[in-house]
């Protein structure tokens, strides 16, 4: 009897405390779904959503041989890997649907039958488990991707989303966030895709173009930075296209080919600097503590150095989530999740995805 009731003892230091942490997760994760574009996506987070347990995301490579992405087909390709890729996100999780408390989906703004694809998978777990389900615009999950690579970020801030649909400064602050500036014409990822397909390069042209500019000298070609005024915050990057044009006009086969590496490095260069001046110009004149950069091109190396760079000298703090935080991912979707009300069960049924 006594062992019995000294065992008790032991074990009671050790037991509440497990189940307390059991308690504090079982029922309560977030389960993301991003099917905004060309990734499907899925993912796992703790209640708060600071914490991915598990962020999985497939890139379609169906459309490496258009040179861009095809809507229906990216559409089509959701709908066939989407039911995998959210199983594969809770077994990486080590959970499953028992433990979600919430669905997040991308709604907005995307390729509309794309954003179809996750909202009606999203509404449908929802549904068949009466969970609430939680709307959330994809740019806002761009920039919660900061919240995940560093938790104890908070706002104000400033944050430049630069992606291969979006180039855009926000002030962002408690009550949400402020369009400061955006790109006039193509996005900073569009120049770089159609820029790679000029210089006959792959696809995403981000990535190929950083590859061939590494053996190149960003100095030998003058490529132009666009509304370089002090106060302007927008962006524009059709005359950089239009300068890549004709200077491969000006060379034949050989000559481009030997001067890939410097124009590509050129190139390159312009959409960096494009960026960091006006993320930095933008910081100054909001004076804003903090920084983050989010979106596809955010993965660019060298936009990364120059920032670094530049805000350790201006004594500002700069976030720049890891590279597979930046490009399309489910994860930051349930970051963003974790401030944007829920709508509850059932009334989400009519809930509608929107292109813009
Ligand atoms: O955010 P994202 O994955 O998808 C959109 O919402 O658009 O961004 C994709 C864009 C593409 O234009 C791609 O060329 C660019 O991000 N990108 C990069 C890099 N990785 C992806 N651009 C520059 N450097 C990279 N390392
Ligand atoms: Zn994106």
């Amino acid at each position: 009897m006594k062992a019995k009731s000294n065992e008790k003892v032991r074990i009671r230091p050790v037991y509440p405390a497990l189940i307390d942490v059991l308690m504090r997760y079982k029922n309560r994760m977030i389960l993301a779904i991003e099917t905004s574009c060309d990734d499907t996506c899925a993912a796992v987070l703790d209640e708060e959503g600071r914490h991915a347990l598990s962020n999985v995301v497939h890139t379609q490579t169906e459309h490496e041989r258009y040179g861009g992405v095809v809507p229906e087909v990216a559409s089509r390709a959701h709908l066939e890997r989407l039911d995998g890729v959210v199983e594969r996100a809770l077994s990486d999780a080590g959970t499953d649907l028992d433990e979600v408390s919430r669905v997040a989906v991308t709604v907005r703004p995307g390729l509309i039958g794309a954003l179809l694809v996750g909202l009606s998978a999203a509404k449908g777990l929802a549904f068949a488990r009466k969970l609430p389900l939680v709307p959330v615009n994809h740019l806002e999950g761009h920039v919660a991707a900061a919240y995940l690579a560093d938790p104890a970020l908070e706002p104000p801030f400033v944050a430049l989303i630069a992606s291969g649909g979006h180039t855009a400064l926000y002030s962002v602050t408690t009550s949400g966030m402020d369009l400061l500036g955006q790109t006039l014409d193509d996005a900073a990822g569009e120049a770089l895709d159609k820029g790679a397909r000029m210089l006959g390069l792959g696809f995403p042209g981000g990535p190929a173009i950083s590859k061939v500019a590494r053996d190149g000298d960003s100095a030998r070609y003058d490529f132009p930075v666009a509304l370089k005024e002090k106060n302007n915050l927008d962006f524009s990057f059709s005359g950089l296209k239009t300068s890549l044009l004709y200077k491969l006009k000006a060379l034949d086969e050989d000559g481009i080919r030997e001067e890939l590496p410097h124009l590509a490095a050129g190139y390159e260069a312009a959409v960096v600097e494009a960026l960091s001046r006006k993320l930095l110009r933008a910081a100054e004149l909001h004076d804003a503590p903090a920084l983050v950069v989010a979106g596809g091109v955010a993965a660019n190396a060298s936009l990364r150095r120059t920032l670094v760079e530049e805000c350790e000298r201006r004594g500002r703090k700069l976030v720049i989530p890891p590279p597979e935080l930046c490009t399309d991912n489910a994860a930051m979707i349930g970051a963003a999740a974790a401030s944007i009300p829920a709508v509850p069960y059932p009334d989400y049924l009519g809930l509608n995805a929107r292109s813009v």
